[in-house]
């Protein structure tokens, strides 16, 4: 069962029969919000808004671990982690899709692994390529399927936040190789690595990094916000095709769950 976790812009998907809420606690405390459980096209699937239902957790403050525990808990099979960034790269504009391929991370102070704390071993997960390349795979059928246009491979920057990043900062993530900026892939993707949960995500551009095309100035998050609402319908129908396709694919994973 194909698990959503909707950034900004993506609180609820409409296409979901919902069945049910559920509060899950976890060891790490408590997700973002009740999963929501439904169907689409007869399918079942979780979504869990990442920054709370009213949209009140900024990125640094998520908890990560309870979200990736509690889908885990509730027999998600895999993450599609949906999420808006900002270009850094030249032929990414607002309102692409984009699947990332790989990750720098420049966070700081998170719960960045199940890991840790009286007990554990040391554990070293592989993290060489960060997100599940069949599921990429899917994402770009499904998106075909549908007729919308994404872009295959990006390397993700993932910043502390909230504030967003200088001039000089998006030019530094530049010279690092990264193509789009974020706030929330990390601690994300790791942890659900730890749990053996395969990951990919699609990314929304929602404006130039700061100090490129224009956001020269300043970010305007007014038309952040036209862009990102117009570009969620379009991720909505990729996402509704995944989750149809997945099902069908994995009959046997979903039965009885
Ligand atoms: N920087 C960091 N995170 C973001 C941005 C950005 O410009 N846009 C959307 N998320």
């Amino acid at each position: 069962m194909l698990a959503i976790i909707g950034g900004s812009g993506l609180t609820r998907l409409s296409s979901l029969d919902v069945s049910h809420r559920e509060v899950v606690r976890t060891p790490y405390g408590e997700p973002s919000g009740p999963l929501t459980f439904g169907n689409i096209c007869g399918q079942p699937a979780i979504f869990l808004a990442r920054h709370g239902y009213g949209h009140t957790i900024p990125p640094h403050e998520v908890n990560y671990r309870a979200n990736l525990w509690a889908l885990k808990a509730k027999k998600a099979t895999a993450i599609i982690s949906v999420a808006s960034v900002g270009s850094i790269r030249a032929d990414l504009h607002p309102g692409d899709l984009v699947l990332p391929d790989q990750i720098i991370d420049y966070t700081w102070g998170r719960h960045s692994t199940f890991h840790e704390g009286p007990g554990c071993t040391v554990t070293h997960v592989d993290f060489t390529h960060p997100y599940e390349r069949p599921l990429v795979e899917q994402i770009l059928q499904a998106a075909q399927g549908v007729g919308e246009a994404v872009k295959d491979g990006a390397v993700y920057a993932a910043t502390q936040g909230p504030r967003l990043e200088t001039a000089a900062e998006i030019n530094r993530l530049e010279r690092d190789g990264a193509d789009v900026v974020g706030m929330t892939g990390m601690p994300e993707a790791v942890l659900a690595r730890e749990l053996h949960l395969p990951y990919a995500a699609i990314n929304v551009v929602v404006n130039y990094g700061a100090g490129r095309g224009d956001s020269a100035e300043a970010i305007h998050f007014e038309s952040v916000t036209q862009v990102l609402q117009e570009a969620m319908v379009r991720v909505r129908r990729v996402v509704e095709r995944l989750v149809c396709n997945y099902a069908a694919t994995h009959s046997q994973e979903g039965a009885g769950q």
